[in-house]
């Protein structure tokens, strides 16, 4: 159990473009600390100590935020950022490598007691707020907008957005990395965008200081005779 709580922790590695260092994940993430309480939970209500599953669920869930039903189903590299506010029901199936932000929901829409809750397959990105709600299917890799609610099965590698959720693109590339908070990989940070600029201007520039240089050495060498007057004029044109 060790060994694989420690390749959760290389799961947050992987995908925290904020983490610093891996203790930091052992004391400070509710998300890690949820799993652990869900695999203790899980591991007590699947040998039917379903008082005790349901006590270590509740401890978790006053400790962190996040609350994971004891019976949920949740696989590997179960990334939770944030967490605060996570609800993930009963029947719910979670495959390896999702990522769910704070205040997603998977939940039921019935009082059914059988499967009512939806099923997340390898690979799926959640934003923040977005509510799943129902017993089916979220296809691999796909990515759900924040603040969106999913009604229906959701195909592989799309993205779907709004309320009711509708896709918003065609596939995506399932071979692609993981990106942190769904985005597309080729949008740039903001600071380096600006930096960019910033260093086109100053190259720019010394383009400029380097011609009016030759400009200026051109008008010194050449004729003697001119005013100082012409030399500015035609300095300046
Ligand atoms: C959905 C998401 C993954 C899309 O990223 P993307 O692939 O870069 O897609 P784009 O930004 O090109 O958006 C595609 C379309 O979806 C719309 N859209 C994107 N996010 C949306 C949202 N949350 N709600 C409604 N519409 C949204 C865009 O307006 C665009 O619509 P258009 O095609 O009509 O112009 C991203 O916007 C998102 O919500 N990520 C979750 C991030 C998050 O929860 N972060 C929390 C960090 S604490």
């Amino acid at each position: 159990m060790l060994r694989e709580l420690w390749s959760e922790v290389e799961t947050y590695k992987e995908r925290d473009p904020a983490l610093r260092s891996r203790l930091d994940v052992i004391f400070s993430y509710p998300g890690f600390h949820a799993l652990v309480f869900h695999r203790v939970a899980n591991k007590l209500w699947r040998n039917r100590f379903f008082f005790w599953g349901r006590f270590v669920s509740h401890i978790g869930r006053m400790l962190t935020g996040i609350e994971i039903h004891p019976g949920a189903t949740i696989g590997k590299g179960l990334f939770i950022d944030h967490g605060m506010g996570v609800v993930i029901g009963e029947t719910a199936e979670v495959g390896n490598n999702v990522t769910l932000y704070q205040g997603v929901t998977l939940g039921g829409t019935s009082l059914n007691k059988g499967k009512r809750h939806p099923t997340i397959a390898d690979g799926v990105i959640v934003g923040s707020g977005a509510k799943i709600l129902g017993p089916f299917i979220v296809g691999e890799n796909a990515r759900v907008a924040a603040n969106a609610v999913v009604l229906k099965e959701v195909p592989p590698g799309v993205t779907v957005v709004g309320i009711p959720g509708r896709i918003a693109k065609g596939k995506a590339d399932n071979d692609q990395a993981f990106e942190a908070y769904g985005t597309a990989a080729d949008v740039k940070d903001p600071v380096d965008r600006r930096l960019e600029a910033l260093l086109d201007e100053v190259e720019r520039l010394n383009a400029r200081v380097l011609l009016l240089e030759a400009e200026l050495r051109d008008l010194r060498n050449g004729d003697d005779s001119s005013s100082s007057d012409t030399k500015v004029l035609k300095f300046g044109g």
